[in-house]
């Protein structure tokens, strides 16, 4: 009979537990343990560990909120409000002006090498139809811009009050592209070549084509007739043209700029203040054109006084009334420009010169220009190319 050994041999009492158990007791006691030790200490350590970390992330939200709400109430705001501030601070609004309008307006210069573009429109009106009693115009079929008529109406009534007759007589207005061409071959067929190229434009080239030039000339109501230039006060007449906006067009000594002999009979509207600034200058508009260039809506600026005084200013230091003059270069980048106009402005005008450039024109307030323009500084005039 096989005898239980661990019964037989007396050394296990029965219900004690065998070496395998003890073995197997010990290593699971001991599993248990470490596993419960270890359980603790990690389940501590993780408590502790995810508490500073959730601790940590709590204040680091917060903090990047407290950050976010800093920046959102310093760095944003304070970024619109600076744009508001330059917005406001910024003494010009815009106005989009198509680039074809380089080539229209009146101060534009049209001469030997610079053509005009005849527009789809004209702004032109019949002479006769439109004149009053104060002068004369040789032909029915004249026509003139309708503003240029206006103002030409207004100085010939100065004239007829001061003369006391109205012998002041438009000889040529506005002129289409064949009319210049015949006139052109006219003038070759009675004076030649050499003398028409001194006085007549090319087709195309003709301030005429502009309906802002006039011919001028005395015709009296017996029938007489006298060159302006033989008129008794020729210096009344284009002070008072002046004062309307017109410039005698080719003076003497400017053939060099504009390859036109001097011409007394021939008057550009080019509007107010700009035919005092010309005159007072002794230029001519080719180099007017230039001299404007001179002057930037976010640099210097040429000013008029309300006193008349002609004064070149910070673009944020012009006078509270009066002129302001600068040019803007045409933007190539697109088919438009924006066109910085002063907020304050009363009234502005926008002009092309026909080449790259706008010419604005503001007013602010009263100008009184009755004593024409006083030049304080000369030394801008330097900057004229001769
Ligand atoms: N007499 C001027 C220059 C013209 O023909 O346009
Ligand atoms: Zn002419």
């Amino acid at each position: 009979m096989k005898k239980d050994t661990n019964k037989a041999d007396g050394r296990n009492p029965g219900n004690l537990p065998t070496r395998e158990q003890i073995y197997r007791n010990s290593h699971s006691k001991f599993r248990k343990r470490r596993i419960g030790s270890v359980n603790k200490g990690v389940i501590v350590f993780a408590i502790l560990i995810i508490a500073v970390i959730m601790v940590s992330a709590v204040y680091i939200i917060g903090n990047r909120k407290d950050s976010d709400k800093e920046n959102s109430e310093n760095f944003l705001p304070s970024e619109t409000k600076s744009e508001e501030e330059l917005i406001e601070k910024d003494p010009y609004r815009y106005e989009q002006v198509d680039n074809s309008c380089v080539h229209s307006g009146y101060l534009i210069l049209v001469n030997y090498m610079h053509e005009y573009v005849f527009p789809d429109e004209s702004s032109r009106v019949n002479i006769y139809e439109n004149k009053t009693e104060k002068y004369k115009v040789s032909y029915s079929t004249y026509e003139l811009d309708k503003q240029v008529l206006s103002e030409f109406g207004k100085f010939s009534e100065e004239f007829f009050d001061a003369a006391g007759e109205n012998c002041i007589t438009i000889n040529s207005a506005y002129r289409t592209f064949e009319d210049q061409g015949q006139i052109y071959e006219d003038y070759v067929t009675e004076y030649g070549e050499e003398a028409a190229k001194l006085y007549v434009a090319n087709p195309g080239y003709s301030e005429h084509h502009t309906g802002y030039a006039v011919d001028l000339t005395m015709i009296f109501d017996d029938g007489t007739a006298k060159a302006l230039k033989d008129y008794d006060n020729l210096a009344w007449i284009n002070e008072h043209l002046v004062s309307h906006g017109f410039i005698l067009r080719y003076p003497e000594e400017k053939y060099d700029l504009t390859k036109i002999n001097h011409e007394p009979w021939h008057y550009r509207y080019v509007g107010v203040p700009h035919s005092y600034i010309i005159s007072e200058m002794n230029l001519c508009l080719e180099e007017y054109t230039d001299f404007v260039k001179d002057y930037t809506c976010d640099g210097q600026v040429m000013c008029i006084t309300q006193d008349g005084e002609l004064v070149y200013t910070d673009y944020q230091e012009t006078p509270d009334a009066g002129y302001e003059i600068y040019y803007v270069r045409a933007d190539e980048s697109g088919s438009v420009t924006n066109v910085p106009v002063p907020k304050d402005a009363d009234s502005y005008e926008i002009s092309g010169n026909n080449i790259d450039v706008f010419i604005v024109t503001s007013l602010k307030g009263e100008t009184d220009l009755s004593d024409g323009i006083k030049i304080a500084d000369k030394s801008n005039q330097k900057s004229i190319s001769q």
